[in-house]
C-alpha cells in the first residue's frame, strides 16, 4: 500500500513519501496506522501498543546546513515541521541524518512540547492551566473522534465492520489503560470517570459496622462523600487524617500510621491532592494498611495522577486505582478506567449490574453470577467516539513519555514557585521535591481566589481555577505550558494586587451554595 502522509501545522505542503525539510526545521511524524503485515507488527510478534510507543511519534532532526530527505513507508499519518532547537542554537545533531529519533534528549522534548502546543488549538488561544479540571484536547485526539463519528455516519453504528471495530477499540483502550498504570488488561474496567471507579469499590466492598475507613483531610468530594456514605449506610468508623503541604512523605506516613489499625477495612486517598497539589506516599500507605490488617484494601483516587505522574500499580501494591481520561490525559470527558488487583476482583460485588455480571442465565430461573471477570462492573453500550479519543489520548501521552511529562510539570512548578513568590502571594503547594507535582496553588489575603481566577481569565485569557476550601488559586502546569506563560500569570497577579480585580471578578467571589467544583 502506498504511504499517505498529510502535512499539518503551519508549514503545509503536499508530500507523498519523500519529506524534504529545510535545515532550520525538524519534522515530527505522527503515525496513525501501520500498513505492515501482521507477521512484522502483529500482536504475536510485537504488541500494537509497543509499535505505537516506539514509532508513533518520531522526530527527525536535520544536520546543520543540509536538508533531510527521507521516506515514510508502510504507514499512514501526518507530518509537521517544527523549529529545531538544536539547529537554532547552531549545534549539530549527533543523530544520523534521517534517523527516526524516539529517545528523549532535551532537544527532542523541547520539540515534542512545541509540537503538542502546535497541535492543541486551545493552547494557541489561551494560557491554559486547568488540566486538573479538564485538559485541552489536541487535534489528533479530536481527529480520532471525528473519524469515528464519520464511520458511524456513513456505515451506521451496528453494521458488522463498525461493531467489530468498536469491539477492537474497547480492547485497545483496555490494553492502553492497563499500560498507563502498569496493570494487565484483565484488571481494567472501563468507566465514565474517576468517581464511578471509586463508587464501584466503595459500593461493592463489604464494609461492616465499626470497620475502619481512613481518608485524608485534603481529598476531593469524590473521595470524601463516598467515605461519608460508608459511615452513613454501613456504620463505618471513618477517620480523616489531617495533612499539610509541608509534610514530608515520612511525616504523612506517620500520621496515617497513627490511625490505620487492625480494624481498617478501606484506605481511600488521592495520589495527588486536588487542593494542595501534594503527592501522597502511596506505596508506604499500602504496606502500612496491609501490615495492619491483611483484609485492608487501599483505593487510590487517581484523578490528578493519570497523565501527570508515572503510575505502577503492581509495584505500589494498591488494591484499586480509579482514573479519568479528561484531566491530565487531555482526552474526552465521560471516559475513565478502574484498576482492581486481580485477586481482589472476586471480593467486590458489582453494585450496578448488567449482562456482564452474569456468568450464566436463562429465562427459566437459572442464574450464576460472574465473579472473576472485571467486566462484571461494566454496564452496556460504550461510546466508540469516546473510546477513539481515549485511545488517541493515551497514545499521545505515552509518546510524550510519562517520565518526561512528570519532570517537565514539576520543573514548571519550581519556576512558578520562584516567580510567584516575588509577587507577594503565599504559596500553598509543597516546595519539597519529594512531594512537588505540576499542581501549583497560592493564596492572596487581599483577593478571594475565585475572584482572582476569574480576573486572570477575563483580563489575560489565563484559564485556571480557585480551590474554595483553601481560598487558593490553582494552576495546573502540564508539560505543554511554558515559562513565558508563568511569567504572564505573575504579571497579571502583580497588577491585580496593585490595582484590584474587575467588578465582575469581585461578583463571582461567592459561588452558589452547594456548587460542586471539579
Ligand atoms: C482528586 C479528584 N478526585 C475526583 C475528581 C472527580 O473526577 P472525575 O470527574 O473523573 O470523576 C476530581 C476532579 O477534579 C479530583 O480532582
Amino acid at each position: 500500500m502506498r504511504p499517505h502522509v498529510r502535512n499539518v501545522g503551519d508549514h503545509r505542503r503536499n508530500i507523498d513519501g519523500a519529506v524534504p525539510i529545510h535545515h532550520t526545521h525538524a519534522v515530527v511524524i505522527e503515525i496513525e496506522q501501520f500498513h505492515e503485515s501482521p507477521r512484522s507488527f502483529g500482536r504475536t510478534v510485537l504488541p500494537r501498543w509497543r509499535v505505537a510507543y516506539l514509532r508513533r511519534t518520531s522526530i527527525l532532526r536535520p544536520r546543520r546546513g543540509r536538508a533531510i530527505h527521507t521516506t515514510v513507508t508502510r504507514a499512514q499519518g501526518r507530518c509537521a515541521t517544527l523549529p529545531a532547537p538544536s539547529a537554532r542554537r547552531g549545534r549539530h545533531s549527533r543523530r544520523e541524518e534521517g534517523t527516526l529519533m524516539t529517545n528523549s534528549t532535551t532537544a527532542d522534548m523541547t520539540a515534542r512540547w512545541a509540537w503538542l502546543r502546535e497541535q492543541t488549538p486551545a493552547l494557541r488561544n489561551r494560557i491554559y492551566m486547568n488540566c486538573g479540571f479538564q485538559g485541552p484536547m489536541s487535534q489528533p485526539v479530536a481527529d480520532a473522534m471525528h473519524a469515528w463519528i464519520d464511520r458511524e455516519l456513513s456505515l451506521g453504528p451496528t453494521t458488522r465492520e463498525v461493531l467489530e471495530a468498536r469491539r477492537q477499540l474497547a480492547t485497545r483502550y483496555r490494553e492502553l489503560a492497563a499500560q498507563l498504570v502498569g496493570a494487565d488488561p484483565d484488571e481494567i474496567a472501563i468507566t465514565e470517570h474517576t468517581t464511578r471507579g471509586i463508587n464501584v469499590v466503595t459500593g461493592g466492598l463489604s464494609v461492616e459496622a465499626d470497620d475502619g475507613v481512613v481518608t485524608s483531610g485534603i481529598e476531593h468530594a469524590s473521595g470524601m462523600i463516598p467515605s461519608y456514605f460508608l459511615r452513613e449506610r454501613r456504620g463505618a468508623d471513618m477517620r480523616i487524617v489531617p495533612l499539610s503541604p509541608e509534610d514530608s512523605p515520612g511525616a504523612m506516613a506517620e500520621r496515617f500510621a497513627g490511625v490505620i489499625d487492625a480494624r481498617t477495612r478501606l484506605v481511600l486517598v488521592s495520589g495527588v491532592s486536588y487542593s494542595t497539589g501534594q503527592r501522597l506516599p502511596i506505596a508506604e500507605l499500602v504496606s502500612l494498611a496491609h501490615r495492619a490488617n491483611p483484609g485492608a484494601r487501599v483505593l487510590i483516587d487517581g484523578a490528578q495522577t493519570a497523565g501527570h505522574e508515572p503510575i505502577d500499580v503492581h509495584a505500589s501494591g494498591v488494591d484499586a486505582y480509579a482514573f479519568p481520561m479528561h484531566k491530565w490525559m487531555c482526552g474526552p470527558g465521560g471516559l475513565g478506567a478502574l484498576y482492581i488487583r486481580r485477586d481482589r476482583i472476586a471480593e467486590i460485588d458489582p453494585a450496578a449490574v448488567s449482562g456482564h455480571a452474569a456468568a450464566a442465565w436463562d429465562f427459566a430461573g437459572e442464574f450464576t453470577p460472574e465473579r472473576e471477570s472485571i467486566q462484571k462492573f461494566e454496564l452496556t453500550t460504550v461510546s466508540g467516539v469516546l473510546l477513539a479519543g481515549g485511545v488517541a489520548a493515551i497514545e499521545q501521552y505515552l509518546a510524550s513519555g510519562p517520565e518526561a511529562v512528570w519532570e517537565r510539570a514539576r520543573a514548571l512548578n519550581r519556576v512558578a514557585e520562584q516567580r510567584l513568590k516575588r509577587t507577594g502571594v503565599t504559596v500553598i503547594s509543597p516546595s519539597s521535591e519529594a512531594t512537588r507535582t505540576g499542581l501549583f496553588t497560592f493564596h492572596t489575603p487581599s483577593i478571594p481566589a475565585a475572584a482572582l481566577a476569574y480576573h486572570l481569565q477575563q483580563t489575560a485569557g489565563i484559564v485556571c481555577r480557585g480551590v474554595r476550601e483553601l481560598d487558593a488559586v490553582r494552576l495546573s502546569l502540564n508539560a505543554y505550558n511554558t515559562e513565558d506563560e508563568i511569567e504572564r500569570v505573575a504579571e497579571v497577579v502583580e497588577g491585580a494586587l496593585r490595582d484590584g480585580v474587575t467588578p465582575e471578578a469581585q461578583a463571582v467571589a461567592q459561588p452558589a451554595a452547594g456548587a460542586v467544583e471539579p
